[in-house]
């Protein structure tokens, strides 16, 4: 068991292609390749900009990369722009994450989210999905300006909760989040949703799960 179990949000608790198959019928049918360019354009520009030292918070980002993702399949019906990025602010949490974070509570160890997400995004979407009582702590990186994967997004960690960085538990879906994670020196857990191939095999998990269950044992008890 680790003092402090805390997880990268948008993947890994919420679902982020929830917006665009909410609407897919109003994007019409390149709604889920759109859904795909969207989020890797938005990744990207936080690694593009964390290196050029252009820190643009992520919500203009998502903006940004969504009109990119609009010019790219201009088939896709536009007007339907503003409901997706409203659906950000309320997305589906993946089904297991309630119980799962209950299960960490009920074992008495800390939780938390370490996102690049923006403070409001995040507080968003922890209310739409009925966790804030579940969440101990909410880290955003605008607090540091700074995406991830820059070690000092990771030490926001170590320095709220106090802890060694072996003594945390982080989860991502996200295999390039992983290996920063590890990198850092935290129990490196990978939600592997989609069976995806390795990738940064010299920074591996300690741990891959298929989704979130396997962080609670069958005792009930955090792994
Ligand atoms: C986050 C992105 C990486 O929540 O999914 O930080």
């Amino acid at each position: 068991m680790h003092s402090a179990y805390v997880f990268d949000a948008y993947g890994t608790l919420f679902d982020v292609h929830a917006a665009v198959r909410r609407h897919a019928d109003a994007v019409g049918p390149d709604a889920a390749q759109l859904s795909d360019v969207w989020r890797t354009k938005q990744l990207e520009f936080t690694w593009t900009r964390t290196m050029m030292g252009r820190y643009v918070d992520f919500w203009d980002l998502t903006k940004q990369a969504l009109d990119y993702a609009f010019e790219k399949f201009p088939n896709a019906n536009k007007s339907s722009k503003n409901q997706l990025l409203d659906a950000y602010w309320e997305l589906d949490c993946f089904a297991e994450v309630p119980a799962v974070l209950r299960a960490l509570k009920e074992a008495d160890v800390r939780t938390g989210i370490l996102s690049n997400g923006s403070s409001g995004m995040l507080e968003a979407a922890v209310k739409s999905a009925g966790i804030t009582d579940l969440v101990d702590n909410v880290i955003s990186v605008d607090r540091i300006n700074i995406f991830k994967a820059m070690p000092q997004v990771y030490q926001m960690v170590v320095d709220d909760f106090r802890l060694y960085p072996d003594a945390v538990s982080f989860q991502s879906s996200n295999r390039w989040d992983v290996a920063a994670a590890a990198n850092f020196g935290f129990r490196a857990v990978w939600c592997n949703r989609g069976n995806q191939p390795d990738e940064y095999k010299d920074m591996s998990p300690e741990l891959v799960l298929a989704d979130l269950n396997g962080l609670i044992g069958a005792d009930g008890k955090p792994v």
